[in-house]
C-alpha cells in the first residue's frame, strides 16, 4: 500500500548470497527487513540442474485465469493507480494512453485508478469519477482499446471517506483551502485522519444508504462503459475500511461496535453491487488485511470478513494493507503482503490477488508456484516498464502475442494479438 502521507520509502538491494535487504524509511523511522530469496522457499516450482526455475514453471506467469465467464490471458494485472489528472471526474487522453500502453504491454487485466462513486468521495478534485452517466462515453473508448489488445478492462470504484478533500500529492496532500474547492468529507465518525486532513462529518443512516446506492449506480455505469471486472476499494483508510476498523469507527448504532456492525457497510455494498453487476462477471474487493497498529483491524478479522463476502458474490480478494492511521508500523519488504493473500486464500477458499513490492518474474512465479495467490498485481514496476509482460516472456523464451504493428521487433514466430472475444471474454495469449 502506498499511503499519501508519510508514505514509506523503500530501498531494495539483492545481494549475491540470495538475500534481499530492504530499508524502509517511514515517518522518520527506518526498519531493515531481510528476506530469503527464492532458494529454499519454493515447494511446487521445479528447478533444473543449475538450480534455476525451469521454463515450464516460469510459464505459470502466462497461465490463463478463468473467473466466471471471463478468462484473463495471464496472471499479471496492473494495480489501480490514481493519476489525479481529471477535471470534474472525466477521463481524458492521459487515461487512454496510460491504461492503453499497459494493455499494449501485455497485462491480462488493467485496472483504472480509484474511481469516485460520488463527488465528495474523491480524494482530490482531480480524481477520476463515475457518478454521472456523462462519464461513460470516454471510459467506453478506453475499454474498447484495452479489449483490442486482448486485455480485460477493470474498474476500481471508491469512496475516499475522511481522506477526501485533499490536494493531489505533487501539490502537497494537505487539506484543500476554500479557494482550492474544499468540501466536507464524510466518515463513520467525526475523527480526522491527521491534523493535515479535513475534519469529517459522521454519516447519518440516510447518508449511508446514499453511499450504498452510489456504489450500485457506479457498478451499472462501469458495466455500460465496457468494464468486465469490477473492484470495490475497501482498503487504504478510505470509507469502507474506515467503517470496518475499530480505530476510525466509534459509532454506537448498527454500523459500529461489534465486528458484525462494523462490516455491515461492506456487506451492503457488495450485495447492492451484485444486483447491478451481472452474475457472469467477476467482482473483486481490495482490502487492507491489517492496520499495522495494535487494537486495529487485523488478518484474523480479514479472514472472517472474506468468509462472509465470498457467498455474497466476491470472487477475488485483492490483499493490500495499511493506510488507516498515520502512526501505523509497517514492516515492508519484497512481497511483504503475500502472506495475507496466502492465509486468506487458504482459510476461505476465495481466490486472492497479491500486491506490494513485487517486481521480478521470479517473485511472481514463486507466488504462483506456491499457490499463495491466483493473481499478481503490480503498480510502480508498471510505471517503470509498461511492457513488463512482453519483456518477461521474451526473456523466458515463452511465446505470447504482440500487437501486429510491433511484430517486426518481436521474437521469431510471434503470433499477432487478437482482440478480446466479445462473446466469451477470452483473450488469445
Ligand atoms: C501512483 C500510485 C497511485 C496509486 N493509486 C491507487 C489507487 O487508486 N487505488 C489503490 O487501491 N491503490 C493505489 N495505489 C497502490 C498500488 O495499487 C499498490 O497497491 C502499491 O503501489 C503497492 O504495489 P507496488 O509495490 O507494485 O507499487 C497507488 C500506488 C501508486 C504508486
Amino acid at each position: 500500500m502506498i499511503g499519501r502521507s508519510k508514505s514509506p520509502a523503500y530501498r531494495s538491494v539483492s545481494t549475491r548470497n540470495g538475500y534481499y535487504c530492504t530499508c524502509v524509511a517511514f515517518g522518520g523511522i527506518q526498519w531493515y527487513y531481510f528476506q530469503t530469496h527464492l532458494e529454499g522457499t519454493r515447494d511446487r516450482g521445479e528447478r533444473n540442474d543449475a538450480g534455476h526455475l525451469t521454463r515450464e514453471t516460469m510459464a505459470l506467469l502466462f497461465d490463463p485465469l478463468p473467473i466466471r465467464s471471463i478468462t484473463l490471458k495471464n496472471r499479471i494485472a496492473v494495480s489501480p493507480m490514481c493519476e489525479y489528472s481529471s477535471k470534474d471526474g472525466f477521463a481524458n487522453d492521459w487515461h487512454l494512453v496510460h491504461l492503453g500502453s499497459r494493455a499494449v504491454g501485455g497485462a491480462g487485466l488493467v485496472f483504472t485508478e480509484a474511481t469516485a462513486v460520488s463527488p465528495e468521495g474523491r480524494i482530490s478534485p482531480e480524481d477520476l469519477g463515475i457518478w454521472s452517466d456523462a462519464h461513460i462515453e470516454f471510459l467506453s473508448r478506453i475499454t474498447h482499446f484495452l479489449k483490442s489488445q486482448g486485455t480485460v478492462p477493470g474498474m476500481q470504484i471508491a469512496h475516499a471517506g475522511r481522506k477526501g478533500s485533499t490536494q493531489k500529492p505533487w501539490v502537497g496532500s494537505s487539506k484543500l483551502s476554500q479557494e482550492e474547492g474544499a468540501w466536507v468529507p464524510v466518515a463513520p465518525s467525526a475523527i480526522a485522519y491527521s491534523d493535515k486532513y479535513p475534519f469529517p462529518c459522521a454519516l447519518s443512516k440516510e447518508g449511508i444508504r446514499g453511499v450504498v446506492e452510489a456504489f450500485a449506480n457506479a457498478a451499472r455505469r462501469a458495466l455500460e462503459a465496457g468494464f468486465r471486472v469490477l473492484e470495490i476499494h475497501s482498503a487504504h483508510g478510505y470509507l469502507i475500511h474506515e467503517f470496518y476498523s475499530p480505530l476510525s469507527n466509534h459509532r454506537t448504532d448498527e454500523y459500529g461496535g461489534s465486528f458484525e456492525n462494523r462490516t455491515r457497510l461492506a456487506r451492503e455494498i457488495v450485495s447492492a453491487i451484485r444486483k447491478q453487476w451481472p452474475e457472469h462477471l467477476p467482482l473483486f474487493i481490495r482490502i487492507s488485511a491489517t492496520d499495522w497498529k495494535e487494537g486495529g483491524w487485523d488478518l484474523d478479522q480479514s479472514v472472517e470478513l472474506v468468509k462472509q463476502l465470498g457467498p455474497l458474490g466476491v470472487d477475488l480478494v485483492d490483499c493490500s494493507s495499511a493506510g488507516l492511521v498515520p502512526d501505523q508500523k509497517i514492516v515492508a519488504g519484497p512481497g511483504f503482503q503475500v502472506p495475507f493473500a496466502e492465509r486468506i486464500r487458504r482459510d476461505t477458499g476465495v481466490m486472492t490477488g497479491t500486491v506490494g513490492l513485487i517486481e521480478t518474474k521470479e517473485q511472481v512465479v514463486e507466488i504462483l508456484a506456491k499457490n499463495q495467490a491466483d493473481l499478481v498485481l503490480m503498480a510502480r514496476e508498471f510505471l517503470r516498464d509498461p511492457y513488463w509482460p512482453l519483456r518477461a516472456a521474451r526473456e523466458l523464451g515463452h511465446k505470447i502475442s504482440w500487437p501486429a504493428q510491433y511484430l517486426r521487433a518481436a521474437p521469431p514466430d510471434t503470433p499477432a494479438r487478437e482482440p478480446l472475444d466479445v462473446e466469451t471474454f477470452k483473450a488469445k495469449v
